[in-house]
């Protein structure tokens, strides 16, 4: 049986692999996108998800959410993304309407039709999750699972502290953490040992076809993005987040209590792991800490023959 699943979206360069990996597997039954807010503002975002889903061939609800984080302005990441946030992607315009319920009124729908078996995959700052959670408070119980992309034991991206998705809404991120849903935390420890290297790009998009090149480009804006921090190759986490729902084996994780720093002036938005249980809290999360890189690998080349 397929999981149903609901992408939660900023599309973004890494958003957008992260799409393509999703619809290319038999194992998900997306049921919608959500877009959110994010690295670029909330048009833009719904823009690329509407023009992503309609350039694979899919027919996938496409819901618009959040502008912004539930108390702060939005911090986007255009140095990262592009004016566009597809950095030099140029897709056609897409032709999908949008669904015309909002990312937390389509999370409800799904997570009742689904009858406890919804899987969300939250690759952007967590507010439609959060809205959603606040909206309606038996949701809690409906959703099987939450795998998202976001946070770190050790590292930063958007400060020395935090990394982008919990740093841009650190409120909507504790509110997660807190919910009792299982969360599966897919972060910097482990997306950044999934590092993509030159000669796998080459090896995954060796196909001649139309949607190949455009994959390719993909990672290569990934390669540029990752040149600046000093990184060969290209990191694509939100497509990490993808893949560890698809084979739950392509990370290895932890059970850790996590807690999410919403009021610190240096670490605001930092996921504070307790690896060692100090605290004596029970886990809220599986933090994944390791990656099969290889399989990530094959796992993304299979992704492009099944478009072929
Ligand atoms: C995360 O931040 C965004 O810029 C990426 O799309 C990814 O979701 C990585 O920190
Ligand atoms: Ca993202």
């Amino acid at each position: 049986m397929k999981i149903p699943v609901i992408i939660d979206t900023d599309p973004g360069i890494d958003d957008a692999l992260a799409l393509f990996l999703a619809f290319s597997s038999e194992k998900l039954d997306i049921r919608a996108i959500t877009s959110v807010g994010g690295n670029i503002p909330l048009g833009k975002t719904t823009k690329n998800s509407i023009d992503l889903v309609s350039y694979i061939g899919a027919n996938t609800k496409v819901a618009k959410g959040a502008e912004g984080p539930i108390l702060r302005e939005l911090h986007t990441a255009e140095y990262v993304h592009g004016e566009t946030g597809l950095h030099s992607v140029v897709l056609p315009e897409g032709n999908i309407k949008l669904y015309e319920k909002s990312a937390w009124d389509t999370i409800y729908e799904e997570a009742i039709k689904c009858e406890g078996r919804l899987n969300i995959i939250a690759i952007g700052p967590l507010t439609n999750i959060a809205i959603a959670l606040m909206k309606y408070p038996d949701l809690k119980h409906k959703i099987e699972k939450i795998t998202l992309m976001g946070g770190a034991c050790y590292i930063g991206n958007t400060t020395p502290a935090a990394e982008f998705n919990i740093y841009v809404d650190a409120e909507a991120a504790d509110i997660v953490f807190k919910s009792g849903i299982p969360v599966i935390m897919v972060g910097l420890d482990a997306t950044h040992k999934a590092l993509v290297l030159e000669k796998d790009i080459e090896y995954i998009t060796e196909g001649k076809s139309k949607i190949s090149e455009t994959i390719r480009q993909f990672f290569n804006c990934c390669s540029i993005i990752c040149k600046l921090y000093g990184l060969e190759g290209a990191i694509v986490h939100d497509a990490l987040a993808v893949a560890s729902v698809i084979n739950p084996n392509i990370i290895e994780k932890h059970k850790y209590y996590v807690a999410v720093e919403t009021k610190g002036e240096l670490t605001y938005g930092k996921t504070v792991v307790d690896i060692y249980n100090v605290t004596k809290k029970e886990a809220n999360a599986e933090v994944a800490m390791d990656v099969d890189r290889e399989g990530f690998v094959e796992m993304l080349r299979g992704m492009i023959k099944a478009y072929e």
